[in-house]
């Protein structure tokens, strides 16, 4: 046990148990949050989740007595209750409750879960990965999923250019995410479409379906034929381009982060709509989402003494997004895949010329939470298979 996490004493003070650390740090622990927290299996399943309601606890619950035992761990016998609760010096320890070890706990999540920023310069270091090995190697897998979180983007190469595959990958890491488009859509050239990605345009980079709610967090599109000329794929990092836009502007920042704008899909089966900001932000004010699609965005519902300045803010936005230092660009070949997080990485596409040729894209949805939990999992495996090798 080092020092930190060796407990000195305990002291009982009305409402609070008060533990003083060897290192001189102390530490307040309301009782009715040690109670609501006891470790013991009448309070919480083997599986760890909680089995007692914290509604029907007392709030003024205290101890009758409580002890520091010969293992340095605290006993608390309650007061109104035949109940113990131990607690490890560990748990103490990773339980403090100081605006300082909170934020200092919220820091450590942030450095783990570090995201990498990226511009142009990523098209000389494509995160890329081959659908044999991921499919056949946990390592792999674990690397190809690491590059996704930490970068949102990523090439998956020889992945069979057969119908379905998309899903097939999907299936590697999580689960397809079903829409009005169908599990699967393809993306070619069609006669009516009800969609200007089915149609030989280019598209500017973009989330899609920002109109649902909740808006699928992965896309993947699979390239099964690219003889047409042009099509060329781009991805921009929406993340990277809001830090440039909030160092420019935070006044253009906070009006992205705070003005509702609506997105809106519909045709002959389906009418779509959602209200939010097109820079979402997490409950710790940090940025956790970019819904950025200028085809189906409404009109902005701002009032006349705002409109322009809003105007302002979304142009340097769309601009920003539309330059070419933030391109990352490559030509889809038959058999190449990629995928994005997005909610953080636009993609896009130029125009094609279909008329010597033919372009087919399948692609599909899914969910980061079903992907960054496969991921965990595989981290977890694999560092327990390198501890025990
Ligand atoms: C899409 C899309 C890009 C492309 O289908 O959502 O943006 O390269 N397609 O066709
Ligand atoms: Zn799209």
């Amino acid at each position: 046990m080092s020092i930190e996490t060796h407990i000195e004493k305990v002291v009982e003070t009305p409402g609070i148990l008060v533990v003083y650390w060897a290192n001189g740090e102390v530490s307040n622990y309301p009782y009715l949050y040690l109670r609501d927290n006891c470790p013991s299996l009448s309070t919480i399943h083997s599986n760890g989740q909680k089995l007692i309601e914290t509604s029907g606890i007392n709030p003024a619950i205290s101890p009758e007595n409580t002890t520091l035992t010969e293992e340095n761990e605290v006993q608390i016998d309650w007061s109104g209750e035949e109940h113990s609760s131990l607690f490890s010096a560990q748990w103490l320890f990773d339980h403090r409750l100081s605006k300082a070890a909170i934020a200092e706990r919220h820091a450590k999540r942030n450095a783990m879960d570090r995201k990498v920023l990226w511009d142009e310069k990523l098209n000389n270091n494509l995160p890329a990965g081959d659908y044999a090995a991921v499919s056949a190697s946990n390592e792999a897998l674990c690397v190809w999923l690491e590059q996704v979180r930490k970068y949102g983007f990523a090439i998956l190469r020889n992945v069979p250019a057969e119908p379905g595959m998309v899903c097939k990958v999907v299936s590697l890491f999580g689960y397809v995410r079903e829409t009005n488009y169908g599990k699967l859509f393809d993306v070619k050239t069609t006669v009516n479409p009800n969609n200007l990605a089915f149609t030989s345009l280019g598209l500017s980079a973009h989330t899609d379906n920002p109109y649902r709610n909740p808006t699928p967090t992965l896309q993947l599109l699979h390239c099964l034929q690219s003889s047409a000329v042009g099509g060329n794929s781009i991805v921009v990092d929406g993340f990277k381009v809001i830090a440039d836009l909030k160092a420019h502007s935070p006044q253009m920042f906070h009006l992205l982060s705070t003005t509702p704008v609506t997105f809106r899909f519909a045709d002959q089966y389906n009418h779509i709509k959602r209200t939010e900001t097109i820079i979402g932000l997490d409950v710790f004010g940090e940025v956790n989402a970019i819904r950025f699609n200028n085809r189906s965005v409404q009109p902005f519902e701002v009032d006349e003494d705002h409109m322009t300045a809003f105007y302002a803010a979304y142009q340097y936005l769309a601009k920003l997004i539309d330059d070419e230092r933030y391109f990352v660009q490559f030509k889809m070949e038959a058999s190449d895949l990629f995928i994005v997080d997005n909610e953080r990485v636009m993609h896009g596409r130029s125009a094609y010329d279909g008329t010597a040729g033919q372009r087919f894209l399948q692609g599909t949805y899914a969910d980061r939470d079903g992907l960054l939990s496969k991921l965990s999992v595989l981290k977890r495996d694999l560092a327990r298979l390198v501890k025990s090798a």
